[in-house]
């Protein structure tokens, strides 16, 4: 029990607070009152429901959680990869790239979300930030970075003068992620997750034309910029990316402000970042 405590409270600290598997399910497809449980004994602790001799056998009915799978199976990456690139670069507009990826069925993360989180915020704003990946909150409704830590984020764009929402009296912001989907149970996207995704990303830059794009944490930074060091050691190092009309564009990647949630001693850096914004705002 003691052992079971502590793994609990370990899976806790690590982020892992919903009972989730690796492959997708959907969750809000979920039966009322969640499934009967078997007892050990095989049988179930709620009454099974009557018998019916005009419905079909349960053990035939696909079960009602099971996300259904293409019955080709999922994309090859290299595929998907392909036919990423080939739909973002044919998107000329964001709000045509933002249909592009809505129609786009080639990440595996899809089947399991219930929404594809592309953008909020002012599109083509001189700051453009990039996330993770939707968590549950952004899932649910269907915006990037509207859970706990999208406030934060809200706040620490106050304290530079900046915001998302439009015709306020702040600089203009715009909030995308490098994943459109959530993956199950907010794991850390796989590789061929970032890498199907990055072509989208690639063109969300170069359509919004920022001044200057700051990516939170190592998912972004390590889609944009392969190899990179870990985030506590990329933060506060401006990087390039080439601009749309060849200009290299400033890249900052910084803290996650989830991670400042759980670690708030590390809020002076994240200041320190902010402030480099600022003045490189005014510099661009
Ligand atoms: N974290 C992210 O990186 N993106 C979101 O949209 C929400 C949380």
């Amino acid at each position: 029990m003691t052992n079971m405590r502590a793994l609990l409270d370990w899976y806790a600290a690590s982020g892992i607070t919903t009972a989730e598997e690796a492959a997708p399910t959907d969750l809000y497809d979920w039966p009322e009152g969640g499934h009967r449980m078997p007892k050990p004994g095989g049988k179930y602790r709620s009454p099974p429901p009557p018998p019916s001799s005009a419905a079909p056998s349960p053990a035939a009915a696909p079960p009602s959680s099971a996300v259904m799978a293409d019955p080709d199976g999922p994309m090859p990456t290299d595929e998907a990869v392909a036919l990423a690139k080939q739909i973002a670069a044919n998107a000329t507009t964001i709000e045509a790239l933002d249909d592009a990826i809505r129609g786009f069925d080639g990440c595996p993360l899809k089947p399991g979300a219930r929404n594809t989180v592309i953008y909020d915020g002012v599109p083509r704003a001189p700051i453009l930030i990039i996330g993770e990946a939707p968590g549950r909150d952004e899932d649910r409704l269907g915006k990037p970075f509207v859970g706990r830590a999208g406030i934060l984020l809200d706040k620490m764009l106050a304290a530079i003068g900046q915001s998302r929402v439009a015709g306020d009296d702040f600089g203009d912001v715009c909030i995308t992620n490098a994943i459109y989907w959530r993956p199950p149970g907010n794991r850390t996207p796989t590789k061929a997750e970032i890498a199907i995704c990055l072509p989208f990303v690639e063109r969300f830059i170069a359509l919004s034309a920022p001044k200057l794009i700051m990516l939170t944490g190592n998912v972004p930074t390590h889609a944009l910029y392969n190899g990179a060091p870990g985030i506590t050691r990329s933060r506060g190092a401006w990087r390039d990316w080439p601009g749309p009309d060849g200009t290299p564009l400033p890249v900052l990647p910084v803290f996650h402000p989830a991670f400042l949630l759980r670690q708030p001693a590390q809020k002076r850096l994240a200041w320190a970042d902010l402030r480099s914004v600022a003045s490189r705002l005014q510099a661009v």
